[in-house]
């Protein structure tokens, strides 16, 4: 008897290691698993990309790859929308031509910031920087090629024990330096990798989703509160040996290529009324990756 397959591209991503990870411990032993890197599946060369689908003929495709560099996009706008966008409507059309499904990921960068409440699946995007953008055509692109076999998961300051993310900088620079300066100015929520393949594997389980979702770990803070979190955590676990001082200051003291929206709060109701994931508050999905950050940095020493 063969088993339905599940394809990840993005392997070597945040959320790609994490999936793969978890994978053992879902809820999901119908489906077999298989997650692909980039020397595998390459978005930036749709058609091979489409030939290894449709070799492998999963049921259904968890697109966690993506141009993920936001600065770097902004002089870089054709790769980014090859990657977000134009080899992720390749990919839908493929999933809605042989009866697949497709859960992609996308961003609270398809919003402008200039909501007071938080975001809601529907409410109206205006991004603010390639990236942004490309992730928005990706979205668009999806909705009128499969809309019946898909969902957009938007997440916000995603971060993870693997690659680069805001709480691994905070951690090397707390580490290194005697004064941290943190951006106060733009509020959103971080989401822990923990919990968004969590909200994948239960989408996965009930087999019934379509249309946009929000996902984070629903909290409301600046860049500076999370900061303070982060050392406050670290120092309790061990992962730091003294606290520094952390000042806030405003985005504009801070500058960077492209432009962040200042609130992107996403209102992550129709998730957690749909899928039986009821997300743990934001400090205690931190506190499981720093124990993990903590328990890795004692073995490598
Ligand atoms: N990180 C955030 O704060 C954040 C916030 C909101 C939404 N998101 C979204 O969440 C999703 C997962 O993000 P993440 O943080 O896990 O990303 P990540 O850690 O930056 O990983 C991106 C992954 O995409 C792969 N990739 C890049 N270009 C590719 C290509 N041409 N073909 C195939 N694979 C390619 C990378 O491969 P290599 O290792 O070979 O480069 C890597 O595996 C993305 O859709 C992202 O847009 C992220």
């Amino acid at each position: 008897m063969t088993y339905p397959l599940i394809v990840v591209t993005g392997a070597t991503g945040q959320l790609g290691q994490t999936l793969s990870r978890l994978w053992i411990k879902s809820p999901l032993p119908q489906y077999q698993f298989k997650a692909l890197d980039r020397s595998e599946l390459d978005l930036s060369q749709a058609d091979t990309a489409i030939d290894v689908l449709a070799e492998l003929k999963p049921s259904v495709v968890v697109n966690a790859a993506a141009y993920t560099q936001v600065d770097k996009a902004e002089t870089d706008s054709i790769d980014a929308h090859l990657v977000n966008a134009e080899a992720v409507g390749r990919v839908a059309a493929w999933t809605a031509e042989n009866d697949a499904k497709l859960i992609h990921i996308s961003t609270d960068f398809v919003f402008d910031g200039t909501s007071k409440t938080p975001y809601q699946p529907n409410q109206q995007t205006n991004p603010l920087g390639v990236y942004g953008a490309s992730k928005l055509a990706g979205e668009q692109h999806i909705q009128s090629l499969a809309e019946e076999h898909s969902a957009i998961i938007r997440t916000s300051w995603l971060y993870s024990e693997y690659g680069n993310n805001f709480l691994k900088t905070m951690l090397r620079l707390m580490g290194e330096r005697e004064q941290l300066s943190v951006v106060d100015d733009q509020i959103g929520s971080p989401t822990s990798s923990n919990g968004l393949a969590a909200l994948i594997f239960a989408m996965i389980l009930k087999d019934g989703y379509q249309g946009i979702y929000h996902w984070s770990d629903g909290a409301s803070i600046s860049w500076y509160e999370f900061a303070l979190e982060i050392q406050d955590q670290a120092l309790q676990e061990g992962l730091l040996g003294k606290a520094i001082p952390i000042s806030p200051i405003a985005t504009s003291e801070y500058p960077t290529p492209a432009r962040r929206p200042a609130y992107s709060v996403l209102d992550r109701t129709r998730a957690m009324a749909e899928f039986d994931c009821p997300g743990a508050e934001w400090q205690a999905q931190l506190n499981l990756v720093i124990k993990e950050l903590a328990i890795k940095s004692k073995e490598s020493n």
